[in-house]
């Protein structure tokens, strides 16, 4: 099978090693006419890994593919960590082990490939771990896949017009190898890299122990949040009302003594046994201080729920990113300001002048989408450009269109340089995945079948404002089964999501229940 072929074929041009210094010979890959590189193999990576390799097939063999993943396994933040790690090291996920999906299990799915029967509606993380190990095997991506291979730094040696990507990956056993390729495509995540808020007075209310117990105070980000039983008998503010926030409010509030909720607006806090505050103004040496003026004494821990930074430290290294963290105007070249990685096509190709526009791709930047479909429609998108270029318009006309999509946004009354890669308009999440795929049909570069690529299932499910807490209560009433039988294609899903909706709908209306708009995440 040519997927063996191209293990071995990576392995033997891996054979010619780096020893760290520059004078060493740069190794040629030596076969296939266009070489990618992936970095990551989360959601995004084995979307973009697929649909080159069915690219590659359409082209009879003509390009040459090797994915870097730094972990163990494929996955992502869906992977647990090995071990438990302290500040200032960071964990390798931010996952935890409460960890349940905030969104219904087949609007996640990559298009045509459904949960297995008897999923449940909002599974623990364990399920969608396995889901992505079923997809890698399903569609023999591991062969291209190098594991404990992290990539160290990229850097474009060439013109705008033409060159290639001089790649350094260290591996498990910390021997560094380079290798260049055509085109990078980085897949590695955006849950990576805490987004640390300072507050004045923190440094002293740190050096005070709390009279009680003595214990130490502590300020921690949410990407070290683990088991909620840490927190027994504490007091414990938690900050953010995020996905991530929530969560951590919430299964602390089980087992410490008080948890203060501290969130921006008040109408979407933790459940449980939370008190709600404002935002934090500061810290006095004993207490924190909310911005209505009241405060929480003998606080233990304070965890941040308040997401990450926008970082690609191996590109960041090599100056092919700026990292400006207050700039809200486009430069030269390629900027992060950590919430927004610009000047991109679609979110996904460079518009960076030094090197051709389809050299070098990042998918799964959306956010406010399911991100398995929108990772295929990218990486559909992508792989067709790296395979042609002339799919996509000279570089000015590309930034004029950039130009028009951000002043829509700022005539909606959002800055684009603050929402960054946020699908925020609604509907926008898929309108986007569509329009990818159009793209492509109108320049005939993949056959128009009529239909368009965001199934109706999906578009109907996102207004579904029931199935959540229909779940719950099928889960109370230990129905999940009865639900589950017979369910198995996505067709069947999609009825499933449509059923429990109408169900529980139709329940909290007899009952008199009213509930507040739940914000989806897709
Ligand atoms: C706590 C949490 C809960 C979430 N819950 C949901 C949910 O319920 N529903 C939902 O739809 N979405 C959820 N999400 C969003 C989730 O992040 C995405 O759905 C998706 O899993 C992200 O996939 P990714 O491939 O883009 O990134 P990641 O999953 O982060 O994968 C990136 C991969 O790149 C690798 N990598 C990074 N740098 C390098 C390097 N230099 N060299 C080699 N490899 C590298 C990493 O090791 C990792 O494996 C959640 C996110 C978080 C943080
Ligand atoms: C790929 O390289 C081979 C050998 O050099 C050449 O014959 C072939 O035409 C090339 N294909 C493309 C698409 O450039
Ligand atoms: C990767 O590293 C882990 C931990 O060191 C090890 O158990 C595993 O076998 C390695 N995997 C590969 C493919 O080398
Ligand atoms: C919490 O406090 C209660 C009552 O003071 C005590 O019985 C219990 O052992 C404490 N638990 C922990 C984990 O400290
Ligand atoms: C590349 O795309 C352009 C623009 O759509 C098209 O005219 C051309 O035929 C394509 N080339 C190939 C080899 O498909």
């Amino acid at each position: 099978m040519f997927g063996i072929r191209q293990f071995v074929l990576s392995l033997t041009s891996f054979l010619l090693l780096w020893h760290g210094d520059s004078s060493a010979p740069r190794q040629q890959v030596a076969h296939g006419n266009k070489s990618v590189a992936i970095v990551g193999a989360g959601s995004a990576g084995l979307a973009v890994l697929r649909a080159l390799i069915d690219l590659q097939i359409e082209l009879h063999d003509d390009l040459d593919i090797v994915l870097y993943e730094q972990r163990r396994d494929v996955g992502g933040i869906w992977l647990p960590d090995p071990e438990l790690v302290h500040p200032p090291v960071l964990p390798e996920t931010p996952l935890y082990p409460l960890l349940h999906t905030n969104t219904p299990m087949p609007t996640m799915t990559y298009p045509g490939f459904p949960f297995p029967p008897g999923t449940p509606m909002f599974s623990s993380h364990e399920y969608v771990l396995k889901y992505h190990r079923d997809y890698a095997l399903h569609y023999n991506l591991l062969p291209y896949i190098l594991f404990n291979h992290t990539v160290l730094s990229a850097s474009w040696v060439g013109t705008s017009e033409e060159g290639r990507w001089d790649i350094v990956v260290e591996e498990g056993n910390g021997r560094k190898t380079r290798r260049s390729f055509d085109h990078l495509v980085v897949a590695s995540g955006h849950n990576h890299y805490p987004h640390i808020l300072t507050f004045p007075g923190q440094d002293a209310w740190l050096r005070h122990r709390n009279g009680a117990h003595g214990r130490r105070r502590e300020i921690l980000h949410s990407i070290f949040y683990r088991d909620p039983e840490r927190y027994a008998n504490q007091t414990v503010v938690v900050v953010g009302a995020g996905a991530s926030g929530r969560d951590a409010a919430s299964q602390v509030a089980l087992y410490a003594r008080k948890v203060y909720h501290s969130v921006r607006t008040v109408d979407d806090p933790a459940s449980g046994p939370v008190e709600v505050k404002p935002e934090i103004a500061r810290f006095s040496p004993e207490a924190i201080v909310f911005a209505d003026g009241s405060h929480a004494l003998d606080v233990d821990v304070v965890i941040l729920g308040t997401g990450y930074d926008l970082r690609v430290p191996f590109l960041e290294t090599t100056g092919e990113i700026a990292v400006k963290p207050q700039s809200h105007r486009r430069d030269h070249g390629l900027t992060t300001n950590l919430r927004y990685l610009f000047p991109l096509h679609q979110h996904i190709f460079s518009l960076s002048a030094s090197y051709p526009t389809n050299a070098l791709a990042f998918i799964g930047l959306p956010i406010l989408i399911s991100n398995c479909p929108s990772d295929v429609a990218q990486s559909v998108y992508a792989a067709r450009v790296i395979a042609n270029a002339s799919l996509l318009g000279p570089r000015e006309q590309l930034l004029t269109a950039l130009d028009a999509r951000e002043d829509e946004l700022r005539s909606r009354g959002y800055d684009p340089y603050y929402i960054g890669h946020r699908m925020v308009l609604h509907g926008s999440s898929f309108d986007y995945q569509d329009e990818l795929i159009e793209n492509l049909k109108a320049q005939g570069a993949i056959p128009d079948d009529g239909t368009k690529y965001v199934e109706s299932w999906r578009r109907e499910a996102r207004d579904y404002q029931y199935v959540k807490r229909g779940w719950k209560r099928v889960e109370e009433l230990g129905q999940e089964r009865e639900w589950l039988r017979g369910v198995e294609t996505e067709a069947e899903w999609a009825d499933l999501m449509k059923r429990l909706d109408e169900w529980e709908k139709e329940w909290e209306m007899r009952q008199g229940l009213v509930f507040p708009k739940e914000t989806t995440v897709f």
